[in-house]
């Protein structure tokens, strides 16, 4: 009964067995997309860090092939990213047979090293880390081709005195060889801005042409501003990237084949519990994009388009108005994994209420707020609507509002035995323009 544990997400990657967490190397390459991620293969707990390593050709469907690293007198492979290296700057492939490159941290020796693949199974690991222990904890390398510059740029988190976050910035000609060329700081301590396992990007502001650049930490908080191949000079700090629960550590595909960019976050899950022999489990595949909103630019977070391929049973239902008194519109639902789509104006609501599987999702019109199982996050209307997805597995909800301004994923056991939907309005009357529900097929097969 493999991947059909009752705790197992039926949607989202989780090892086969053992622990994981972050999100490593993401990338694609001849066909495939390749997710690494921090494995214990020996435990469902942390430790004896490792590369875990599946595919996909389709962001769902994850075979996993086998551990790509494992510890050696470097210490424990902790995380880090991988390019493709078309143009074989670092002579570790060959012509027409570019190498994929890996960057990790030796967590004894606290350098960043290279490994590197030319079938996209098997690894072999340089001699010599690239980068020497720089102070105090550093790690998490992150690698990007930066094209006007021609050059390779490695972002790498590193804690100064006092608990300092910060991240360098280091470039290079050919993956093996790195200058550092500036550094920016975030928060302190408990402070986690621009804390550990950074990703950097640039993306087309839309509608426009102009672009950004993007600098992310552990927990999404993030930064736009500029970037001319040595300085990032941010011109927006710390705006939230995502505002549920236990959503960490995620990383972006390099490479990604229709120019995309789809992020992957280790999203904590209660699943050591009553015998299940793996632990912890990835997010749903996110499409980023960043736009010009009422709020400013902003990074919205979308699902990915191909998830709508699970789509199996669909219900619909037509507008409606619900107030004190209505019945329940999704009375006829029953259904476990779900992906549900509702737009709705409140009205004269003050509440509107939509109960998935036991899980409330409470909008708050006076303040403007989602409510999901004790987590909150502002969700503004836009003309005067609101509009959710919300995707359902057995290890939670994922939520998006606003046009993937509001990402809300929130860990929840969702009880087996609760099939049912329910959606209510009290204080008023609100007007539901549309309303989708769709039983997802599993991923495992
Ligand atoms: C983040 C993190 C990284 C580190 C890895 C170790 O969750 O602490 O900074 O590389 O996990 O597993």
């Amino acid at each position: 009964n493999l991947y059909k544990e009752k705790f197992r997400g039926q949607f989202h990657f989780s090892p086969k067995r053992g622990w994981t967490n972050d999100p490593n190397g993401m990338v694609y390459y001849n066909g495939e997309y390749h997710l690494f991620f921090q494995h214990n293969p020996y435990g469902r707990g942390w430790g004896n860090m490792t590369w875990g390593h599946a595919v996909s050709k389709d962001l769902l469907h994850w075979e996993e092939v086998g551990d790509a690293l494992h510890p050696d007198q470097s210490g424990p492979m902790f995380s880090g990213g991988a390019v493709i290296d078309e143009k074989n700057t670092s002579g570790l492939g060959s012509p027409g047979k570019p190498a994929m490159v890996a960057f990790y941290t030796g967590a004894r020796s606290w350098a960043q090293c290279l490994a590197w693949s030319t079938d996209g199974r098997t690894f072999q690991k340089l001699d010599k880390p690239v980068l020497p222990r720089i102070n105090k904890d550093n790690r998490d390398p992150k690698v990007i081709w930066h094209e006007p510059s021609k050059q390779w740029v490695m972002v790498l988190y590193v804690e100064r005195d006092k608990g300092q976050h910060s991240i360098q910035f280091l470039t290079s000609p050919n993956l093996k060889n790195w200058t550092k060329v500036s550094s920016v700081n975030g928060g302190i301590g408990g402070d986690g801005y621009l804390f550990e396992c950074p990703e950097f990007f640039e993306l087309k502001i839309e509608g426009s042409n102009e672009k950004k650049w993007i600098l992310t930490g552990a927990n999404s908080e993030y930064a736009i501003g500029t970037f001319d191949g040595k300085v990032f000079k941010p011109e927006i700090e710390k705006l939230k990237g995502q505002q549920g629960r236990d959503f960490y550590a995620a990383q972006t595909f390099s490479n990604e084949p229709k120019g995309r960019r789809i992020e992957i976050g280790w999203w904590r899950t209660n699943t050591d519990r009553e015998g299940m022999n793996f632990n912890q489990s990835m997010s749903i595949p996110l499409e980023l994009k960043l736009e010009s909103r009422a709020q400013g630019l902003r990074l919205t977070r979308m699902p990915v388009k191909e998830l709508e391929g699970l789509r199996d049973k669909t219900y619909s239902f037509g507008k409606m108005k619900l107030g004190k008194g209505s019945a329940n519109p999704l009375a006829s639902v029953d259904i476990e994994l779900a992906e549900i789509r509702l737009e709705f104006a409140p009205g004269t609501a003050k509440d509107v209420a939509l109960n998935v599987r036991g899980v409330p999702v409470v909008y708050n019109a006076e303040k403007q707020q989602l409510t999901i199982d004790g987590v909150t996050a502002p969700a503004p209307l836009i003309k005067g609507k609101q509009r959710w997805i919300i995707y359902a597995d057995r290890t939670g909800l994922e939520v998006f509002a606003g046009d993937g301004l509001l990402f809300m994923p929130v860990n929840i056991n969702i009880k087996p035995e609760n099939r049912t939907l329910s959606l209510s309005a009290s204080g008023g009357t609100a007007a539901i323009s549309d309303i989708k529900v769709y039983a997802l097929k599993s991923i495992w097969h």
